[in-house]
């Protein structure tokens, strides 16, 4: 199969040309100027820019959470991330306490499997880590899972103490593998919440009054510590404040090979939107969103590669019957928010549109950082000859308006409901295939293959 993309405006993380592209079969053969060859399917992108699929490291598909689980399978979250411009997520398989890493690394295997409409990886929530599983962390890295995420919050969930931190830094940075860090003191956020729930603070906001900035700051702090003692890199998930970034600057000040990321959520949501109601419950996930005066520090830190990265830690919880299971106690409303449909745009407008990012920054940030970072550039992560064809053509100048109605995500609410942004997302190709055409969904569940990673290439 053979198809030409005409007349499109090229970008990616370094270039800005007008060229077409010409895919046979998966990937891309030829970049030129005009083109012209016989091929089976011609597209037309004049007056569109054409960019790297976008790459979403952070979703959580079917995740049990919070006695329920995430509503968007791999089949609804895969082909919700295609109508938004991504054609590869990795999504976060879970090791249960006492199990073996393998065994939940499989268990996702078997979650995603013949459901995805896009490619996918899988990093591994790793909740228990002894010296006698360091062969197991290298035999998972040859299997293609080279990153491993811990926690320092959700005591009797996740949570994993210092020395099990230290222990997993270290056998994963013996193979170049990356521990990636939920970053904030949830031993000492369990007893902020216990004073709240004392004084009868049951609604939504005070999820996120009872999680300071400090206690991400601490957390962000010691991950970093601890990563330079086992002599590793760290990558901080969903980082959502400047106190928590001022460490990340710190340490790279000092030549520390700290990366991290942000989410759209905590660059355009705040505080204000917890209201005092139980329609709070919309944003409680974690971090939570943070005063508005932290959103120019992130796009700062963005702008000057302090934050490497933007995910979406899509983890869609409907309100009816889910969110609801904390209707008359915060602490019991599941923790996460839909985003994995509308990342691409999001970061358009509010950065490009909004001059904080140039066209290069936002492709980097949306698909190649994440593609480097976590080892799968330059099959992934950019438009170049040899490379998968993911591409996205980009309607730049039709505008959107973003709400429950009109998204594809399997949840009851949207984040951003109402909110209009510059940028639509047109024509979605997935390894050569088309996904998306003129917003309809034309690829099928199952063709999205797993990714076997690499080892992080962006230090
Ligand atoms: O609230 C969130 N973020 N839910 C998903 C789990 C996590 O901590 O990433
Ligand atoms: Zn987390
Ligand atoms: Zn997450």
């Amino acid at each position: 199969m053979k198809t030409l993309i005409k007349n499109g405006r090229v970008i990616t993380a370094v270039d800005d040309y007008r060229a077409d592209i010409l895919i046979e079969d998966e990937v891309v053969t030829v970049i030129g100027a005009h083109l012209d060859m016989e091929v089976d399917k011609t597209i037309d992108a004049a007056g569109k820019l054409v960019i790297p699929g976008g790459i979403d490291p952070h979703t959580h598909m079917e995740l049990p959470f919070g006695g329920t689980q995430a509503s968007d399978d791999f089949r609804t979250g895969t082909i919700a991330a295609a109508h938004g411009g991504t054609t590869c997520i990795i999504d976060f398989a879970v090791q249960n306490k006492g199990q073996s890493l393998i065994a939940g690394l499989d268990n996702w295997h078997q979650k995603a499997e013949g459901k995805c409409a896009i490619d996918y990886g899988f990093h591994l929530i790793t909740t228990d880590f002894e010296d006698n599983q360091i062969e197991e962390m290298h035999t998972l890295m040859d299997e293609g899972v080279t990153s491993f995420k811990m926690f320092m919050a959700y005591p009797g969930v996740f949570l994993v103490d210092d020395a099990t931190i230290f222990r997993a830094m270290s056998a994963a940075g013996e193979r170049g593998g990356l521990i990636c860090m939920h970053a904030e003191n949830g031993i000492v956020i369990n007893e902020i919440i216990k004073h709240a729930l004392a004084k009868g603070h049951t609604a939504p906001k005070y999820h996120a009054l009872t999680r300071p900035t400090v206690a991400e700051a601490e957390g962000v702090h010691r991950a970093i510590a601890i990563a330079e003692m086992a002599e590793t890199p760290v990558y901080i998930v969903h980082l959502s404040c400047a106190d928590a970034l001022n460490q990340v600057r710190q340490a790279r000040d000092r030549g520390i090979a700290a990366f991290a990321e942000t989410c759209p959520q905590y660059l355009f949501l705040s505080l204000d939107d917890y209201g005092d109601d139980f329609e709070g419950a919309k944003y409680v996930m974690t971090p939570p969103l943070r005063e508005k005066a932290n959103q120019a520090e992130l796009w700062k830190g963005l702008k000057m590669d302090d934050l490497q990265v933007i995910s979406t830690d899509h983890c869609p919880f409907c309100m009816k019957e889910q969110k609801e299971l904390g209707r008359n106690d915060f602490t019991k409303i599941p923790n996460g928010a839909p985003g994995v449909e509308h990342r691409v745009p999001l970061i358009y407008n509010g950065g490009v549109v909004e001059n904080r990012i140039s066209l290069n920054r936002f492709v980097e940030l949306t698909s190649t950082a994440a593609a480097k970072m976590f080892g799968m550039f330059p099959k992934k992560g950019t438009i170049a000859v040899g490379s998968d064809a993911d591409i996205v053509i980009f309607d730049a100048n039709k505008e959107q308006t973003l709400g429950v109605a009109t998204h594809h995500m399997n949840v009851d609410y949207s984040a951003y409901e109402g909110r209009t942004i510059r940028g639509v997302v047109e024509t979605v190709l997935s390894r050569g295939k088309v996904v998306i055409e003129e917003g309809e969904f034309k690829g099928k569940a199952g063709d999205g293959q797993f990714v076997k990673r690499g080892t992080c290439v962006a230090i």
